[in-house]
């Protein structure tokens, strides 16, 4: 029989290891783990540490060997193209097992790393794919980066090979990747073997010699090779050995390289597709993200197709792709069980549709609930849309570190009291605790640091990429014995979660998380700023904002107006258009405290309309003035 939130959760705290080795025992192993977890190795211990397996036999053989094949894993949904394909277990398996030849061919081996640049186009999840079953460790770049990121993570990653593709598709425009690629590899210290591109209709890229292959005549070749008997076996991998690296945000401009282990991965994801989200093998599942941010690797790529799903791959928008009724068609065409998008997409929808018209065309009687995350949702919101579907709405709450929920309403287990605001409660796995300034828990109900207990549960990041001092000093040394999440909020009397808002530099706009600390680098390099802030502003659309205040140096010619849209442009130049910086100011001065920290959290009060108290410790008072002038209305409160 099934059982409940409480229960299972209770199970998981009386005994951690039996629980996921119970959890273990749904998937295929080379050698099946004999303990679940060994706190000496690695920073803080290892999941599965005696387990050998791969996650691409898990993600697609197993399903064909037991009588999925000619059931979909894979449908590719493009308005952009106006194409749907869709992929079978057999068709998708056979286009990975060529894929992984083809990485072989190329001198690829396991924990060689290999970096994808790629829009939502089905070579890019068969990649991923191939990877994992050869061994290799992947790392997709999302393609609103530009070439400055892409090539930190070249040089972070250090990639044998690169898969990249001739162009993205936006809605107002085509991306061609291939000079982005160019251009990062020129800036990068690091030289990938080879690349391999993908030539998309849309536009054509033409080859760099002794450096590009055709990704389809390479394709074309392993197929033969395929078909005339040539195996592509999964490699055996140790539960512990690195699946893939996804760099995320963080308090600096370098990106963290977020590592996820192959065993204790597969396990979480697979139990969560089941526990959380409710869905059975054979269902569709679809999350409306891209492939190059968590929620596309865990909830478009591994979790679905690890419980034997039929996945969406969509290419294209909430709004604009034509109309806001896209979700909806694409729900109703494909017969998707459960979606995910981020409340951002919702809030367009909406914005373009807020009575629901375009749905009264589409029949999503199948639909069973919609899940949310990837930032705050604004209780409005989900009302809305809980009226609009007839399902619930559930919010959920984790970040790139974790993988998966740390909190949610377990629809699969039980459907939980919903408390608008919150993102109900922590799943098993981890202990949620609210830590005050001195690193001791706080009251209920008081706000506080956002920590988990130690250690991290399957599929949470093992490490960041080469440095395991930095994992340390990120997440582990602030409150001894807990991981930091950086976020702050509360826990009411019936353990609900109620997460408010980052403790560090990072934003949350339309869903992608970002660094202002690395804007602020990036618009400190123009040669007429003398010092600048970049905060997160509310924003109705994409829930934050980034916005920019600049001093320019002395003996500037330029206009004011002039040095701002130049900021704008080269931010945008640097780290790509999904910063989304479009709001620049050129003010005197920034309001410091005395001893000469910028007061941010006062700017982003001032530009939110919010009600402040000038800090005992400012330098100058009457700089706020300025501020309030050019960016909001209210005046200061005495
Ligand atoms: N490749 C190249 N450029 C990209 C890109 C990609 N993969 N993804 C986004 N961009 C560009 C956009 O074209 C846009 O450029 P513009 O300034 O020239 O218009 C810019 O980056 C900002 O993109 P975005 O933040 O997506 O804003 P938008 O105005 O284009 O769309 C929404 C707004 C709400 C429709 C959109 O953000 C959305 O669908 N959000 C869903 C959230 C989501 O998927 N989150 C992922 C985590 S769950
Ligand atoms: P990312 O790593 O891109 O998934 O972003 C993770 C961050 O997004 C978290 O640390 C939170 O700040 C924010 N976030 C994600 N989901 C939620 C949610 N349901 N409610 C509030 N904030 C969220």
């Amino acid at each position: 029989m099934r059982k409940g939130y409480q229960a299972t959760y209770d199970h998981w705290r009386r005994d951690p290891g039996a629980f996921w080795m119970d959890a273990a025992a749904a998937l295929d192993w080379f050698e099946p783990p004999t303990v679940a977890f060994d706190p000496k190795p690695g920073v803080y211990g290892r999941w599965f540490p005696d387990a050998v397996c791969n996650t691409c036999h898990n993600a697609l053989d197993r399903h064909v060997t037991e009588g999925r094949a000619a059931q979909p894993a894979l449908i590719h949904d493009s308005p952009v193209t106006g194409e749907t394909k869709t992929f079978s277990y057999a068709a998708l398996l056979r286009e990975v097992q060529a894929f992984a030849l083809v990485l072989r061919d190329l001198g690829v081996k396991a924990g060689d790393r290999v970096i994808l640049y790629m829009p939502m186009v089905p070579e890019a999840v068969i990649g991923m794919l191939a990877c994992a079953r050869v061994g290799a460790v992947h790392s997709v770049v999302f393609g609103g980066f530009a070439a400055r990121e892409l090539a930190a993570r070249i040089d972070d990653a250090a990639p044998k090979v690169v898969l990249a593709a001739s162009c993205g598709i936006e809605v107002n425009r085509v991306v061609a990747y291939k000079p982005l690629l160019d251009d990062a590899l020129s800036l990068a210290q690091h030289r990938p073997q080879a690349c391999v591109i993908l030539g998309r209709e849309r536009l054509a890229a033409g080859l760099t010699p002794d450096r590009d292959q055709d990704w389809g005549v390479l394709r074309e070749r392993a197929l033969s090779a395929l078909d005339g008997g040539r195996p592509s076996p999964c490699a055996r991998l140790a539960a512990t050995d690195p699946l893939y690296i996804l760099y995320t945000s963080g308090t600096t401009g370098r990106p963290k390289g977020i590592v996820r282990d192959n065993g204790g991965h597969m396990v979480a994801l697979r139990w969560t597709m089941e526990a959380i989200y409710g869905v059975a093998p054979g269902e569709t599942f679809w999350a409306a993200s891209d492939v190059g941010w968590v929620v596309g690797h865990s909830y478009i790529v591994y979790g679905p197709l690890l419980q034997g799903c039929t996945t969406v791959l969509y290419e294209g928008k909430p709004v604009g792709t034509p109309d806001a009724g896209a979700f909806w068609r694409v729900a109703a065409e494909h017969g998707v069980r459960v979606l995910f998008t981020a409340p951002t997409a919702i809030r367009a929808i909406r914005k373009e549709d807020p009575e629901g018209r375009l749905l009264a065309h589409h029949d999503l009687s199948g639909l069973r609930a919609l899940f949310i995350a990837g930032e705050r949702a604004d209780p409005e919101t989900i009302r809305w849309a809980e009226r609009l579907l007839g399902v619930p709405v559930i919010d959920h709450w984790w970040q790139t570190e974790t993988g998966w929920a740390v909190a949610a309403n377990p629809l699969g287990l039980e459907r939980l009291p919903v408390k608008y605001g919150s993102s109900a409660v922590p799943m098993p796995g981890y202990v949620v605790q609210i830590l005050g300034g001195d690193g001791r828990p706080v009251e209920r109900g008081a706000m506080g640091s956002i920590a988990l207990e130690m250690p991290l549960p399957p599929g949470a990041a093992v490490t960041l990429w080469n440095a395991d001092d930095r994992f340390r000093e990120s997440y582990l040394a602030a409150y001894p014995g807990f991981y930091n999440t950086g976020d702050a909020g509360s826990l009411d009397e019936d353990g609900y979660v109620w997460v408010m808002g980052r403790t560090d530099d990072v934003i949350n706009v339309a869903g992608h998380r970002l660094s202002t600390a690395l804007m602020e680098e990036a618009v400190a390099s123009h040669p007429a700023v003398a010092e600048c802030a970049v905060v997160g502003c509310q924003d109705a659309l994409k829930g934050e904002v980034p916005c920019g205040l600049i001093v320019l140096k002395t003996g500037v010619s330029a206009s004011p107006g002039t040095v701002a849209e130049e900021v704008v442009t080269l931010v945008r130049d640097r780290i790509g258009p999904v910063a989304a910086l479009k709001r620049v100011v050129v003010v005197e001065r920034l309001p410091k405290t005395r001893s000469g920290k910028i007061l941010r959290s006062t700017i982003k009060r001032i530009a939110d309309g919010e009600t402040y108290t000038a800090p005992a410790t400012i330098e100058d008072s009457s700089v706020l003035a300025e501020i309030e002038r050019v960016l909001g209305p209210l005046p200061p409160q005495p």
